[in-house]
């Protein structure tokens, strides 16, 4: 059936589709899971999500192929990461094969909101999970849910490849040993007020520090960074307090085995920002998002690639990984997982 979605007209927002995936925790097991049409959730005022935040998601996209299939990307790591999320909140963890074949089974349902191949739109999968009984004592939800709803989605930010600009963010993101590590909702509502202080201030994100000595460069509130030096070696920061992003782990793989260029996972001192070439956010909603600029406190970095395209390594980067996740490019054996046709 032909939906009437203008696909190359969407932003990345939330547009119903029919189906989504559904299984509780009783306490003791999950149930079977089954898709439902009820986008509804009804729980308790004492959830423990809504008392203490007890949630952990992730994100991962579904694409048209070239060919016609729709197929994930590296579905398999963001299952592994959801189980590390919820063992960090002291929920029990939805199992990984359930998790791909729940994923599957969403997707092949909503088919019809798979955007075509080339519209430059894909379909958003939203994973999550929460504390769904009664907690007033601080501790664990007995009960959970598990959810997967999925949404078509176009650039994460808009102006689509526009160069971003950015500040060094007074306000901090996780802390050492912390949550930075995991997808925990938690994280995310620890960066609103930085994000809408940005936004307000002009800027379209934040690059936040590590917050123990504020020195090191960490991520912006929903990607990693990715540098590139002047000699082109690919330079991606290294903290405990980031989370580790499936984009930029395969960013990292493309540069070395596709373009054969180097890659260092390191710290990163701001102080080193200056001298790199081109820098670029990366996640699945932001792909490889290139920077133009970052202020940091009357300071202004501005990188050679410049306010007006991509820097020519991060171009390399984005049509090498978006080649491979439709198609036009051979995957590394497991990366792609097949789903239906369109
Ligand atoms: N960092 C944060 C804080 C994020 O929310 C995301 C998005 O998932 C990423 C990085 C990128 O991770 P991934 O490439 O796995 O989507
Ligand atoms: C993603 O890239 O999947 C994320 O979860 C980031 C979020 C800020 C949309």
């Amino acid at each position: 059936m032909a939906v009437d979605i203008n696909w190359s007209e969407l932003g990345f927002g939330y547009v119903k589709t029919p189906f989504r995936y559904v299984s509780r925790f009783d306490g003791e097991k999950w149930d079977g899971g089954a898709l439902t049409e009820d986008d509804k959730i009804t729980i308790s005022e004492c959830a423990g999500v809504l008392q203490y935040s007890q949630s952990v998601f992730e994100g991962l996209k579904a694409y048209t192929t070239e060919d016609g299939r729709i197929v994930t990307f590296r579905p398999d790591l963001n299952a592994e990461r959801m189980v590390g999320s919820a063992e960090r909140l002291e929920m029990p963890p939805f199992p990984a094969e359930r998790f791909l074949k729940a994923v599957d089974e969403v997707v092949a349902a909503n088919r019809d909101y798979v955007p075509p191949y080339g519209s430059g739109a894909t379909l958003y999968i939203r994973p999550f999970m929460f504390g769904s009984s009664e907690v007033i004592g601080v501790k664990p939800a007995k009960e959970y849910e598990f959810r997967i709803f999925t949404t078509p989605v176009g650039p994460y930010f808009k102006g689509g490849i526009k160069p971003l600009v950015l500040r060094v963010s007074d306000f901090d993101r996780a802390a050492p040993r912390g949550t930075g590590h995991i997808k925990a909702g938690l994280n995310y509502a620890m960066s609103m007020h930085a994000i809408v202080d940005a936004h307000n201030n002009g800027f379209d994100e934040n690059m936040f520090l590590d917050p123990a000595t504020r020195t090191y460069v960490e991520e912006t509130g929903g990607a990693n960074f990715l540098f590139v030096t002047r000699d082109k070696r690919i330079v991606t920061p290294k903290s405990d307090s980031i989370l580790p992003s499936v984009t930029r782990r395969s960013l990292c793989y493309v540069a070395e085995k596709y373009l054969g260029l180097k890659v260092e996972h390191r710290k990163v001192a701001l102080e080193e920002v200056p001298s790199f070439a081109e820098c670029g956010l990366c996640g699945t909603a932001a792909v490889i998002s290139p920077v133009g600029k970052i202020y940091d406190h009357g300071r202004e970095i501005l990188f050679p690639s410049g306010m007006e395209k991509m820097g020519e390594v991060t171009r390399l980067l984005y049509d090498t990984l978006t080649g491979i996740q439709m198609g036009r490019i051979p995957a590394p054996e497991g990366w792609i997982r097949e789903i239906c046709r369109r």
